[in-house]
């Protein structure tokens, strides 16, 4: 079977991994949090949100936290942005990468950021301009690609027509994102094989959340599609706020065991990984749901 040589992971855990933490997160814990993962080697660490405090009140601190982490040398520091406003503000802080994200299902876009598809689109429209004119990367993210909480299953294309719109604002990166987990690996291998016959495959991210426990699967049949960046969080933190009972991020550590362990080159620490998806539990007072994690930090610590 062929598989990529090299995968790249963005981390996810400062901001879809904390977001949805009930009790706000010190700014100097997210900043730490940020500064050891890009010491464990990430190439791309999704930093800080820039949307409305009275939404997700728990990344209302993004431009302290931006100011406060060390910026090491080749790496960068994504920001999510809904609006010319969380924009502006994004680029004020410094962030190296903007992510406009949308979704493929309308009662999911207007649930998380009140408003249709289509006007979602427009409003990206001057974002990815902007994000243009100041050099800075465009990633896009693409919510319940594999099935939505309010309208269940979603037609492949259905996300192949915000892909496409996406594409036409000049996305660079596309995050194909199963919000809720429900997705199989069947499902996923196909949607990302039509996903790929429009964008090419260095373009395609996996954005799996494991709330059925289907993650690594998904990302397994992902990999055998070409598909070769994938997000996650370390122990697993994380969850949106509008999208009932979706659990984390795939962990981090898992992912990196896995691929690993099949020759597969990320460039991570994962002992260092281990040891920060450790911390980051005992400081949010929460247990790592990472088994790799888990089990590589008990036998280390035995
Ligand atoms: P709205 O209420 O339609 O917009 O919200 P508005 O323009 O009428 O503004 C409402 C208030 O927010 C105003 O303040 C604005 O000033 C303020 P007020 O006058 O009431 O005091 N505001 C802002 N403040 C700070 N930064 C901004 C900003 N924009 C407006 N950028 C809006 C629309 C998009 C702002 C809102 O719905 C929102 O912030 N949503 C955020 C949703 C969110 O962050 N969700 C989680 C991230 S997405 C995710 O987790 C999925 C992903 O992981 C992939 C996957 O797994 O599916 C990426
Ligand atoms: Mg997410």
């Amino acid at each position: 079977m062929n598989f990529p040589l090299s995968v790249k992971i963005v981390e996810v855990s400062p901001r879809d991994g904390l977001q949805n933490e009930k009790n706000f997160v010190p700014t100097a814990i997210k900043i730490e949090l940020i500064n050891r993962l890009a010491q464990a080697g990430f190439q791309n660490v999704e930093s800080a949100s820039f949307v409305s405090p009275k939404w997700v009140p728990q990344m209302a601190d993004g431009a302290d936290v931006m100011a406060g982490i060390e910026r090491r040398p080749g790496v960068i520091y994504s920001a999510l942005t809904p609006n010319m406003r969380g924009f502006e503000a994004a680029l004020a802080a410094g962030a190296d990468e903007i992510v406009i994200f949308g979704a493929a299902s309308e009662a999911f876009s207007q649930r998380n950021i009140n408003c249709s598809i289509a006007e979602s689109i427009e409003r990206f429209a001057p974002v990815a301009q902007a994000a243009q004119q100041a050099g800075l990367r465009l990633r896009g993210s693409i919510s319940c690609a594999l099935g939505c909480p309010y309208e269940g299953e979603t037609p492949i294309a259905t996300v192949l027509d915000v892909v496409g719109r996406m594409q036409a604002l000049g996305v660079e990166e596309f995050d194909i994102a199963d919000t809720i987990g429900v997705g199989t690996p069947l499902k996923t291998a196909q949607l990302m094989q039509a996903v790929a016959e429009i964008i090419p495959i260095e373009r395609i991210a996996g954005h799996f959340h494991d709330t059925y426990g289907q993650a690594l699967a998904n990302i397994l049949a992902s990999l055998q599609v070409g598909v070769h960046i994938f997000h996650s969080s370390v122990a697993g933190l994380g969850g949106c706020p509008y999208a009932k009972g979706a659990t984390g991020n795939v962990a981090t550590e898992d992912v990196v065991y896995m691929l690993h362990g099949m020759g597969i080159h990320t460039g991570l620490d994962l002992n260092a990984l281990v040891q920060t998806g450790a911390w980051i539990s005992s400081q949010i007072g929460k247990p790592s749901t990472s088994r790799a994690g888990r089990a590589l930090y008990l036998k280390d610590t035995l």
